[in-house]
């Protein structure tokens, strides 16, 4: 199979820009003042990654930024289709537009993202919602201007939903929500095919950003001040591999750990089939990377793990995890994604993911009832365990991790944390508020010239969810 990755071009990009010219002369004729956009995300943080394009691109097209749909002249979601409940959600909610446009023509409805990529929800919403009137997929996102053009001046309804295995545009302008964290994107699509997941199918092949244009951009965000930095992909593990040439995780985190400047660098998400010893040694070497592993295992069965095509087994998965503990002791913050009722998946079989959790000591988990995706290879299997049941498993299963996250939370008591001291507090009027390198809380005492830092906190007293702790004494 030969894979076509499009590069947007310069070219492209100026034609874009020209549009976007059009639509600000447009809604500056129409509107007496700046028309509002709404922009709603559903998902992961690569769909967020890409809202903060498509804000980038409509506030350079005159539109300003809202949260509110109430006044919005464009509303734009953008929307998930890794489970049914999100798909559902985004249903209801769309559906909930339709009063709003009737009172409202002119203003403009529009659904992206990963949803629309199936054949079948389009269907739907061309059916079914004919208030809708800009549909666009996952691969022109960076064509927004033409299509917004297009729907602003044509009165039929645009659905621009091209098959592909998937686009690179570099240079689209970004909104970050919140400047101090971002999200940073190294490589889009997959290549794993996960039995389960809809993502391959709708994200398209894997395929790496240069890793100068990376750097280019994370050096901006140092220099504009942002102190938390995520690098984005469905399996950062096999970042670089069909670059020419190659460059491995591995060595991207350590160019930019070598740059200038006070950040940590967090990256998300790893595949255990990808993770080398070499990524772990990195992680423990280089100083700005933080020692968070979010490594979602799925199941602790190997059976189940074969069914899903997860090309890993129970045993290798413990090995790395025990490899990073080995390297990075106590300061090492692990997190995991589960699925708990993958088709056929027996009582016993469930059990061996209950122990997985107890051996593995998360310091969080997210875990997610199996959820059939339409066109993926799983959705044809048997599924004989009922919805309830799986529920039950589940309850169980939160049930042991809250006792071992409770256990992680005892453990903390007298450890050191490097943290970035992001606000204010909630424990009392001079609480400040710290993130360790594994998403922990940490409330202390201090003045607020320290917000904005990276501190050493001591942990006090660990309680339920957030832990007090003070500056480390020298
Ligand atoms: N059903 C339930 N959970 C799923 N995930 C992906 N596809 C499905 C599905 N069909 C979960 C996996 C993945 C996370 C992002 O979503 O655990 O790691
Ligand atoms: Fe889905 Fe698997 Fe790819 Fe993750 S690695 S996006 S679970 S197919």
């Amino acid at each position: 199979m030969s894979v076509e990755i499009h590069k947007v071009t310069e070219a492209e990009l100026n034609e874009q820009r020209a549009y976007g010219e059009r639509v600000k002369a447009l809604t500056a004729d129409r509107y007496a003042s700046q028309p509002a956009a709404c922009v709603v995300t559903y998902g992961c943080q690569q769909n967020v990654a890409d809202s903060e394009r498509i804000q980038g691109m409509l506030s350079e097209m005159g539109y300003t930024l809202t949260e509110e749909r109430q006044g919005a002249k464009l509303i734009i979601f953008n929307t998930c289709a890794v489970r049914e409940h999100a798909e559902d959600r985004v249903f209801g909610n769309v559906g909930a537009l339709k009063k709003y446009k009737l009172k409202n023509p002119d203003v403009i409805i529009a659904l992206c993202g990963c949803m629309m990529q199936q054949k079948h929800i389009a269907e739907k919403i061309k059916n079914s919602f004919p208030f809708v009137d800009l549909v666009f997929g996952t691969h022109v996102v960076h064509r927004l201007p033409e299509l917004l053009y297009t729907a602003l001046t044509r009165r039929k309804r645009v659905f621009e939903l091209p098959d592909s295995d998937g686009v690179i545009a570099e240079g689209l302008p970004v909104i970050h929500k919140d400047g101090a964290r971002v999200f940073l994107p190294i490589m889009y699509g997959c290549n794993n095919f996960c039995t389960y997941c809809i993502v391959p199918y709708v994200r398209g092949r894997e395929r790496s950003r240069e890793a100068d244009d990376i750097e280019r951009e994370f050096r901006e965000l140092v220099a504009s001040g942002c102190k938390e930095i995520m690098l984005l992909g469905q399996n950062v593990n096999s970042y670089g591999k069909d670059l020419k040439p190659a460059v491995s995780f591995s060595e991207l985190l350590r160019r930019l750990n070598d740059i200038e400047g006070d950040f940590r660098i967090r990256f998300m998400t790893s595949h255990p089939k990808d993770c080398t010893k070499e990524l772990i040694e990195t992680m423990a070497r280089c100083d700005k990377v933080a020692e968070h592993l979010h490594l979602p295992f799925q199941s602790g069965n190997n059976r189940v793990l074969k069914a899903m095509n997860r090309g890993y087994s129970r045993e290798h998965y413990l090995s790395l995890i025990n490899y990073a503990k080995e390297l990075m002791g106590d300061s090492l913050s692990v997190t995991s994604d589960i699925i708990v009722g993958f088709p056929g998946e027996t009582y016993e079989e469930f059990l061996d993911t209950v122990s997985l959790v107890k051996e593995l000591g998360a310091s969080s988990l997210f875990t997610f009832i199996y959820s059939p995706r339409e066109g993926t290879p799983a959705a044809k299997l048997d599924d004989p365990v009922s919805y309830e049941e799986k529920s039950k498993w589940l309850r169980e299963l939160l049930e042991v991790q809250e006792k071992v996250s409770a256990e992680q939370m005892a453990l903390n008591k007298g450890k050191t944390f490097k943290c970035y001291v992001y606000g204010k507090g909630k424990l009392g009027d001079n609480y400040l508020a710290a993130r360790t390198d594994g998403n922990l809380i940490i409330e202390f005492e201090g003045g607020e010239r320290l917000i904005d830092t990276f501190q050493d906190i001591t942990v006090t007293e660990p309680l339920t969810y957030v832990m007090k702790g003070e500056i480390k004494k020298l």
